[in-house]
């Protein structure tokens, strides 16, 4: 088995809300064991719930846990916490997260009279934020461009790209294959951690686009080529 066959454990923390229960059906369908993390245990059991009933109660391995025993449980901790949150609910965990390597999918965001809005962060992107939080960790930038609604709708293929930033090669790798693993998802590597700034500020204007239009697009890069430039995970 090579280290692309590898399907890592998953824990969420803020796993009940829209992103993380969309995501967490879509790995949990491609074989890796999913432990969706909250704050209440009995919230995370409705949201487990929610996700079996989505892809069908035999498929895929997926608990409910607190978010400690999520993180504890976890090869890969996946952040799904609105930004606001994100200050209060880190620091608590950071000695149990290690060195773990650390999705961020947190858009720093508002929704003002005129639509949605970014908010400036002092450490330059959400996703900086969370490695100074967890200064051990191995923080990658990841997902911030994906429709929740797209992700619950199981059984549509997306196809889509999603911006990958991270400092930390190793990490970086191993998300692209996470992302690999939902149907239709690529990851495109897009630099350092620090470029996460431009991610996380593409998703108010790509979400004043999806209102206008009445969809839920996610980003495409046009000219890369598949078959060269992305990662192709065994299914
Ligand atoms: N929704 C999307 O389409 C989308 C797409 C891309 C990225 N994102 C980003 O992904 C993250 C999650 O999005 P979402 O829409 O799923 O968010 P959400 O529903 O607002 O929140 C997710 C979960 O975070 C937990 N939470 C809320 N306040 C908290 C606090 N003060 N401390 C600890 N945990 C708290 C809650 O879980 P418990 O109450 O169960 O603990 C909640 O269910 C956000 O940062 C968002 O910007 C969202």
């Amino acid at each position: 088995m090579t280290s692309e066959d590898v399907r890592e454990a998953l824990g969420f923390i803020g796993g009940t809300g829209p992103l993380g229960r969309g995501l967490a059906a879509r790995w949990a369908r491609a074989g890796h064991r999913v432990h969706l993390g909250s704050r209440s245990l009995e919230r995370a059991e409705d949201a487990v719930a929610d996700v079996r009933d989505r892809i069908g109660a035999g498929t895929g391995e997926i608990h409910a846990a607190t978010n400690e025993d999520a993180v504890a449980a976890a090869e890969i901790v996946v952040v799904a916490v609105p930004y606001e949150a994100q200050a209060e609910a880190l620091p608590p965990l950071r000695d149990a997260i290690g060195s773990r390597v650390v999705v961020n999918v947190v858009n720093p965001m508002v929704f003002d009279d005129l639509g949605p809005r970014a908010l400036p962060v002092a450490a330059g992107s959400a996703a900086e934020e969370c490695q100074e939080l967890l200064p051990e960790a191995r923080v990658v930038s990841a997902f911030h461009d994906v429709s929740s609604r797209r992700l619950l709708r199981v059984d549509e293929p997306l196809v889509t790209h999603v911006l990958v930033c991270g400092d930390n090669d190793e990490a970086v790798h191993r998300v692209l294959h996470l992302a690999g693993r939902i149907d239709g998802m690529w990851g495109v590597r897009c630099g350092p951690l620090r470029n996460s700034a431009y991610v996380e500020n593409l998703t108010p204007l790509l979400l004043a686009v999806n209102r206008r239009y009445g969809i839920q697009a996610g980003i495409l890069i046009e000219g890369i080529d598949p078959d060269r430039d992305l990662l192709h995970p065994s299914p």
